[in-house]
C-alpha cells in the first residue's frame, strides 16, 4: 500500500479526491493536513474534519499555513466553491477535533519515522511543504515522492493567462518544493482538464452510496454550475483526484521531465517553467545542480474516470 499525506484545502473537488483515496485499497491515508486555498484555514480544516464525519473516517487532521510565505494572501476565489468551501450547501459542525502539532511539523517527524515510505499529495498551495522543508532541510530525502496537483506547462493558467490556482498562491513555496532533492510529479492543468466528470457520475455515486454520495453530489452541484457559466463544459474538472490518481497509477500517465522553477515576480505570478538539460557550457548556470522532475502532460482519462467509477 502507498503511505500517503494529503495536504488539502476543501474544497469540492478536495472533499472527491479525499474519497477516491479513502476508498482506494491501493492507499494508506496516514493524515490529512491542511492549507489555506479554496476557502480560509479555519474553514478548510473545518471542512477537512466534517468530510472525515460524512466519510466515517478516523484519520487524524492538523492544521496547516494561514497564508503564504512571502506574498500577502488573497482572498479565496468564492465563486468556484462557494463562501463555505462546500458550494454553499451548509453543514453541521464538525464532531472530530484537530491534532496539537502543525502540518509542517507532523510532515518532518513522519519522514523521520518512515524514511523513504511516504509520499506526499498537495492539493492545494504549497506552503505547508516549503515549511517542512525549512524545519528540516534533510526532508526531501526522506520523502519517497511528492506527487501535486498544480501548474500548467503547455496549456494556460486557471486564475491568469500564464498561472494555476495553486501555484499562484504561493510561488515562493512552489519554487522551493519543485528545486528540492525529492522526486517530484506535477499533475496540473495539462492533463485535469482532460479528466471531466459529469453530473450522472455524481448521480450513479449518490445511488450506490446514499449519506457519501449525496453529500459529494449536493456540494458538486455549485462546482458544475461554475464550470457550465465560465467554460460552457457539461461537467466539471476533478483536479484533485487526478492526482490521487497519479501518486497510485502513475502508468496512467505520460511525463515530461525536465527542471522546474516558479516564477514570483507580480505580472508573471505562479508561471512554471520548464528546463532540458544542455549540453553547451555556460559560467553561469542558474539551472545547474536543480533536480528533475517530471510534469504529467497526457493522461488515459478513461482510466481515471473508470477508477473514480469503481470505487
Ligand atoms: C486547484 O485549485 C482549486 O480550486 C482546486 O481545489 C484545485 O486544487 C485547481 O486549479
Ligand atoms: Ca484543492
Amino acid at each position: 500500500k502507498e503511505k500517503l499525506i494529503i495536504d488539502t484545502d476543501p474544497g469540492i473537488d478536495d472533499a472527491l479526491a479525499i474519497y477516491c483515496a479513502l476508498q482506494d485499497n491501493n492507499a494508506e491515508v496516514l493524515a490529512l493536513t491542511t492549507i489555506f486555498g479554496n476557502a480560509n484555514i479555519d474553514i478548510t480544516t473545518e471542512n477537512t474534519l466534517r468530510l472525515l464525519d460524512v466519510f466515517e473516517r478516523d484519520i487524524p487532521v492538523y492544521r496547516g499555513a494561514a497564508k503564504p510565505l512571502v506574498l500577502a494572501p488573497k482572498p479565496a476565489p468564492a465563486f468556484v466553491h462557494g463562501e463555505n468551501g462546500f458550494g454553499d450547501i451548509p453543514q453541521p459542525k464538525a464532531t472530530r477535533k484537530e491534532e496539537s502539532l502543525s502540518a509542517a511539523q507532523y510532515i518532518v517527524n513522519m519522514a523521520n519515522q518512515h524514511p523513504g515510505e511516504i509520499t506526499l499529495v498537495p492539493l492545494g498551495p504549497l506552503t505547508n511543504l516549503a515549511l517542512a522543508l525549512q524545519l528540516d532541510p534533510t526532508l526531501a530525502t526522506k520523502i519517497k515522492k511528492v506527487v501535486l496537483m498544480g501548474g500548467n506547462l503547455h496549456v494556460p493558467g486557471n486564475i491568469s493567462s500564464v498561472a494555476e490556482a495553486n501555484i499562484y498562491s504561493d510561488p515562493h513555496a512552489a519554487d522551493m518544493v519543485f528545486t528540492a532533492q525529492w522526486p517530484v510529479t506535477v499533475v496540473g492543468l495539462d492533463v485535469t482538464h482532460h479528466v471531466i466528470s459529469t453530473p450522472e457520475y455524481f448521480d450513479r455515486l449518490e445511488a450506490r452510496s446514499p449519506v457519501v454520495g449525496k453529500f459529494l453530489n449536493d456540494i458538486t452541484r455549485f462546482y458544475m454550475e461554475f464550470y457550465q457559466q465560465h467554460l460552457d463544459i457539461a461537467g466539471c474538472h476533478v483536479h484533485d483526484s487526478s492526482a490521487i490518481a497519479c501518486a497510485l497509477y502513475p502508468e496512467w500517465f505520460e511525463m515530461e521531465q525536465g527542471q522546474l522553477r516558479v516564477l514570483c515576480d507580480e505580472e508573471f505570478r505562479g508561471k512554471v517553467l520548464m528546463h532540458k538539460e544542455m549540453d553547451q557550457f555556460f559560467k553561469y548556470d542558474p539551472w545547474k545542480g536543480l533536480p528533475t522532475q517530471n510534469v504529467a502532460v497526457k493522461v488515459d482519462h478513461d482510466k481515471v474516470l473508470n477508477w473514480m467509477e469503481s470505487l
